[in-house]
Formats: structure tokens, C-alpha cells, sequence
């Protein structure tokens, strides 16, 4: 779809979205049921988002699954989304091999709060489908900027420390080879859904000149109509960083 205006401009090829899957608690609560049951219906819509991410030629998602901060909720749910990711997963591990999908994962997996077998069965994952092509699918797992960025700032401290690297050269590449993103492309755009207009911790530095786009529809109903109302969205922005 929308050839005429991806072939507006070559500088802004929609190549890596990031989503951050909110709404999921509220979208529930409308139709007068638990949490629980938009967290379940949320999983539901990724598919679809695999989908058409692909249709559009989209090289790579990356979606907010769970915070750093999710785990101050109350443990019901918590135990209820662990639980609901663990057998998303077990169903969801041919069907990446089958459409050559890439799966990846960003965040502190080895957390010892992270339960042992979604870190098993995300290395796993990772390992099994590394050579596949057609899209790379990010969950953003026990993810959260600040830890990303001070995990990076520890890592180059070392460098620095067992004299492998000069204070003076440091720069931001630096930085960026050590964010979990270090091997993903830019990120073009961001979409929130369910009305929040905010980052929640969300891929701070990588963010810095990404189009930002956020809608009212909670995740839960985030379909194929609306995904492609930000494609569009986005393609019709004129992205200058900083230049003219
Ligand atoms: C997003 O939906 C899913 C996670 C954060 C795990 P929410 O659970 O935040 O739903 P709302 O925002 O409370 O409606
Ligand atoms: C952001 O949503 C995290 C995910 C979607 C996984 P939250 O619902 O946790 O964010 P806040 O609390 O509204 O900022
Ligand atoms: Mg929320």
C-alpha cells in the first residue's frame, strides 16, 4: 500500500517501528471485564502487527511487552502476564521459523525476578531463528532506558578501567554499541496507542529524532486500519534532522 508516498522520499523509508502496547487494562475495563482480559486479547493483536508490518516492508519491530517499572503492580497480574508470554511463546516459536521471522529481545533478561524459563526459551528463540530474514520481531522484556543507559555507562567504565580504552575517545558510538539496540536500525517511528501521550522509560536515546505518533485506540483494538493510519501518518512528514 501507499507506494506513491513511500516513493516520496528515500530518506524516510519506514524501516524499524517501535510500539509501545498500551491500553490493554482500560480497553478491558470498558467492556466491563478484568485486566486480565485485555492482556490476553492484547497478545491476540500481534500477529496482525507482524502482518502488516511485513505488507508495508518493514524491516523491524520493536514492542514494549513489560517495564522495569510493570513490576510494581500487584502480583496477580504480574503472574498473569509471565504466564500469558510463556505460552504466547510456546505457541508463537514455529510460526517465527515458518513466516522467517527474527525474534529478538531487548532488556535485562538475566534479572533473577525474570522467570528462568521465558529467559531459556527467549535465548533459545533467539539462537533458533538468527538467520531468518524477512522481519526482525524485538520484545522489549524487563525493559527500561535508565537501567539500558547505566548498563552501558558500567560496560564502557570497564573499558576504561582495564586501560582498553582512552576517556578522551569515547563518543556516542561508544554508547550505542552497547545498548541492547546495538545491532537493530534506527528507529523511524514510535507509536503509543490508548491516549497516554508519554516515553514510560521507553528507548530514550534511540528515540532522539524518531517521529512520535500516538492515538486514543487502546492495543486491545489497535488493528490493520489503524497500524496503516500511522504508516501514512508518517510517510507524510518531512524529517529534517536538523538540517533544512
Ligand atoms: C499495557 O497495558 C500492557 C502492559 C503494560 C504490560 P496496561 O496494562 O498498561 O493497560 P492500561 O494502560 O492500564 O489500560
Ligand atoms: C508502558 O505502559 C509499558 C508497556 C506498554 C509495557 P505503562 O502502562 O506501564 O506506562 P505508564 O505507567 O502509563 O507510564
Ligand atoms: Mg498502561
Amino acid at each position: 500500500m501507499k507506494k506513491e508516498l513511500q516513493e516520496r522520499s528515500s530518506k524516510k523509508k519506514l524501516e524499524h517501528v517501535a510500539l509501545i502496547m498500551d491500553g490493554n487494562g482500560r480497553w478491558a475495563e470498558s467492556l466491563g471485564k478484568g485486566r486480565t482480559y485485555g492482556h490476553k486479547m492484547g497478545a491476540e493483536r500481534i500477529g496482525d502487527v507482524v502482518k502488516t508490518a511485513i505488507e508495508n516492508d518493514i524491516k523491524a519491530i520493536t514492542l514494549y511487552a513489560f517495564s522495569t517499572e510493570n513490576w510494581k503492580r500487584p502480583e496477580t497480574e504480574v503472574t498473569y502476564i509471565m504466564n500469558l508470554i510463556k505460552s504466547y511463546f510456546k505457541r508463537q516459536r514455529k510460526k517465527m521459523m515458518e513466516r522467517k521471522i527474527r525474534f529478538n529481545y531487548i532488556g535485562d533478561i538475566d534479572d533473577p525476578k525474570v522467570d528462568p524459563s521465558i529467559r531459556k526459551m527467549f535465548k533459545e528463540t533467539k539462537e533458533e531463528t538468527k538467520d531468518n530474514d524477512k522481519l526482525t520481531l524485538t520484545i522489549a522484556f524487563n525493559y527500561g532506558a535508565r537501567e539500558e543507559i547505566v548498563r552501558a555507562v558500567k560496560k564502557i567504565s570497564s573499558q576504561v578501567v582495564n586501560e582498553e580504552k582512552d576517556i578522551d575517545d569515547i563518543n556516542y558510538q561508544d554508547i550505542k554499541n552497547n545498548l541492547y539496540t546495538y545491532d537493530l536500525p534506527d528507529i523511524d517511528l514510535v507509536i503509543r496507542t490508548s491516549g497516554e501521550v508519554r516515553l514510560s522509560n521507553y528507548l530514550l536515546l534511540q528515540l532522539a529524532y524518531s517521529e512520535l505518533y500516538f492515538t486514543k485506540t487502546y492495543w486491545p483494538a489497535f488493528d490493520k486500519v489503524e497500524f496503516e493510519k500511522a504508516i501514512e501518518n508518517y510517510y507524510r512528514r518531512d524529517r529534517r534532522f536538523g538540517g533544512l
